[in-house]
C-alpha cells in the first residue's frame, strides 16, 4: 500500500552550499543553497537553483560569475544566517564574520572558512518555477591541502527535511 507524500523529503538529507556572488572590492554577498548538482562532467557545469527574489539572483546576472564554496558542519549556524537573511537588508560577511578572499580567476570572493571552492562562470539561465536555475561552468576548483591529502577528513554540512519550509504535497494515483 502506497501513501500521498511531502516528495521533497525523499530527497533529503542534502547538503548545504555557501554560493559567493558580487565582487570582492564592490557589493558582495553569501547564500546557503542546498539545490546545487552537477549537470554535466564534460563540459564541468554545476546547477543552482535559487528563489526568483534573492539579492544574489541580482548580483549573479549583472556579474555572469558566482562562486560555491564548500562548508563544513562547524559553520552550522553561520549557514543559516545566510539562510534566513537577505543581502538587501544585511552584509553577510560582516554579521557572520566569515572572511572573504580573493579568488583565483574570478572577480567574485571565496569564503576562506569553507574547505573547497568551485569557481563558475554563468553559462546559462532557466527559469524554472518560483526559482531560476543558473548553470554554472567550473572554470577553476581547489580544496584546502590537508583534505585533498587525505590527512583530513570532510564533515559535510547537510541537514534534514525542512518540513516546516516545504508542504508541497504530491499526490499518488
Ligand atoms: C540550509 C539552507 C538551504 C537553502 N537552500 C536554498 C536553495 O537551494 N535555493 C534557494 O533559493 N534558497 C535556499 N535557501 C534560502 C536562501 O538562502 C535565503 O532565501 C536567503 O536569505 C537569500 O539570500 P539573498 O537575498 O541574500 O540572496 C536555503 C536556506 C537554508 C538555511
Amino acid at each position: 500500500m502506497k501513501t500521498d507524500v511531502e516528495y521533497l523529503e525523499f530527497l533529503w538529507p542534502m547538503r548545504h552550499f555557501l554560493i559567493t556572488c558580487g565582487t570582492i572590492k564592490g557589493e558582495s554577498n553569501i547564500i546557503a543553497v542546498s539545490f546545487c548538482i552537477p549537470v554535466s562532467k564534460e563540459p564541468p557545469l554545476i546547477a543552482c537553483a535559487i528563489g526568483k527574489g534573492a539579492y544574489s539572483c541580482k548580483l549573479i546576472e549583472s556579474t555572469k560569475e558566482f562562486i560555491i564554496n564548500v562548508p563544513s558542519e562547524e559553520l552550522k549556524p553561520k549557514i543559516y544566517y545566510c539562510g534566513f537573511h537577505s543581502g538587501y537588508h544585511v552584509d553577510k560577511f560582516k554579521e557572520t564574520g566569515l572572511t572573504p578572499q580573493p579568488a583565483h580567476k574570478l572577480k567574485v570572493p571565496i569564503i576562506d572558512e569553507c574547505i573547497a571552492h568551485m569557481e563558475c562562470k554563468l553559462k546559462q539561465e532557466i527559469e524554472t518555477g518560483d526559482k531560476n536555475l543558473y548553470i554554472g561552468e567550473v572554470i577553476e576548483a581547489y580544496a584546502d591541502e590537508a583534505i585533498v591529502k587525505g590527512e583530513k577528513k570532510i564533515n559535510y554540512a547537510k541537514g534534514d527535511f525542512p518540513r516546516k519550509v516545504y508542504t508541497t504535497r504530491f499526490k499518488v494515483s
